[in-house]
């Protein structure tokens, strides 16, 4: 959700070649060409963005379009819709007297967890809805697109459009990184390893062990204050103490979680949690997620298929558990929340955006001061604020200028599945 001050402008993909990194610092920027009248700069952020997800699915065939390979994952067919229904309720039905709805029966099948929005399909039977096809989800698409075209141009009420806009389009963004971590989890499984994009290749990142790392101490203030959109869950801004501490400049690499792994870290169980070293024994956890050894060399499937494991690139599809008995054996530590935001505000962390989400050591809750909004709509981020861990940063799959040095993703500890990583830090003697 928006907060109360709602950005004239979003920032939106620019939605060419493959995947896009991205750059994203402190603040969120608004593409090049853009216009000064309200409503063509919607109509124009609501086209690129679209425009992006379509993109993204049209490397994938129909067939690929349909599976769900788990329960957390969704099928492109769901991601394409679900957000398309985003839209239409929280916009179409509610601000648009004559529109007419695609199809009555979406509402059922595309909502994702709005319970005030009504019953819906439930999460791990989404693979199931082989119709409508994918062909109809694309009507479904272009239907609502027209509809929210119209609405942009005509509407007098357009300052309480514009933020429900706004979210819906943060909300997609959301939905093209999830759309590209739930097909590589597909593809893992399958043995012919497809590849995403055949020409993929892993972004670039500063060299580890090249620099060294940023001290940290005193009060400092974290979370959105700034103008431009953010989630809810991003503020209230407030003070934080920071215990002198020191955060590496650099992001773990796949060479130093081989020695962890040489080392014996999966078996050890005094490196980890409790919970940790039991999902090491349930899940055979004995790598990173999507590794396997063949003919004792280590590969990782990759959004461009199988590949070699590059020891130099950064760590990928770690748990935060893992991450956690990463830093024990290291002798440091996982970041919190608060000393991550403080070191990239700063510009002292190499590859805090667009490689790897990273794991903090904090869990995910609200700041002090914080309250959902009323309605549907405050059902995005706040009730779920327990059980899951906060990363920081953005992914190699995050649309371009999606990222923000305020922003907080939020996973279960046993996650694999996403773009995730860690940095370490190490408290002063
Ligand atoms: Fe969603």
């Amino acid at each position: 959700m928006p907060r109360s001050a709602v950005s004239r402008r979003i920032p939106v993909s620019e939605s060419e070649g493959s995947v896009q990194h991205s750059s994203g610092g402190g603040t969120a920027r608004p593409t090049e060409s853009t216009s000064d009248d309200p409503r063509q700069f919607w109509l124009q952020a609501f086209r690129t963005v679209r425009g992006e997800t379509e993109r993204r699915a049209g490397l994938l065939s129909a067939e690929d379009q349909v599976v769900q390979s788990m329960p957390d994952a969704s099928p492109t067919k769901w991601h394409r819709a679900h957000v398309t229904w985003f839209f239409e309720e929280f916009l179409l039905r509610r601000f648009a007297p004559a529109y007419e709805p695609f199809d009555d029966r979406f509402g059922y099948l595309f909502n994702s967890y709005y319970v005030s929005a009504g019953p819906r399909q439930a999460r791990p039977q989404r693979g199931l809805i082989t119709r409508p096809d994918a062909a109809e989800v694309a009507a479904y698409r272009a239907h609502v697109d027209g509809a929210l075209a119209a609405l942009i141009e005509t509407t007098n009420d357009l300052a309480a459009v514009v933020p429900i806009v706004e979210i819906g389009l943060h909300h997609e963004q959301q939905h093209q990184e999830l759309l590209l971590t739930d097909i590589l989890h597909a593809f893992s499984l399958n043995a012919t390893h497809p590849a995403y994009d055949p020409h993929w290749q892993w972004p670039s990142s500063a060299k580890a062990g090249t620099v060294s790392a940023v001290p940290l101490a005193g009060i400092a203030r974290i979370g959105h204050d700034g103008d431009g959109f953010c989630f809810d869950n991003e503020g209230p801004a407030h003070d934080v103490l920071l215990a002198p501490v020191r955060l590496s400049r650099t992001l773990v690499t796949n060479g130093e979680w081989l020695a962890f792994m040489a080392d014996g870290g999966y078996v050890a169980p005094m490196l980890w949690l409790s919970d940790g070293f039991a999902a090491v024994e349930a899940q055979g956890w004995r790598a990173p997620g999507y590794w396997r050894q063949i003919d004792g060399e280590w590969f990782s499937m990759t959004l461009g298929g199988l590949r070699r494991i590059d020891p130099a690139a950064p760590v990928c599809h770690v748990s935060y558990y893992e991450a956690d008995a990463f830093a024990r054996w290291a002798g440091k530590h996982l970041p919190s929340e608060a000393e991550w935001e403080v070191a990239a505000r700063s510009g002292a962390l190499a590859d805090a955006f667009g490689i790897v989400w990273q794991w903090t050591r904090d869990a995910y809750s609200p700041y002090p001061g914080y309250r959902a909004a009323a309605g549907a709509l405050g059902e995005y981020n706040g009730k779920f604020m327990v059980n899951q861990m906060v990363l920081r940063g953005s992914s190699l799959a995050t649309p371009q200028n999606h990222a923000r040095v305020s922003y907080r993703n939020f996973f279960y500890p046993t996650a694999r599945w996403q773009f995730s990583g860690l940095r370490l830090a190490q408290f002063d003697d």
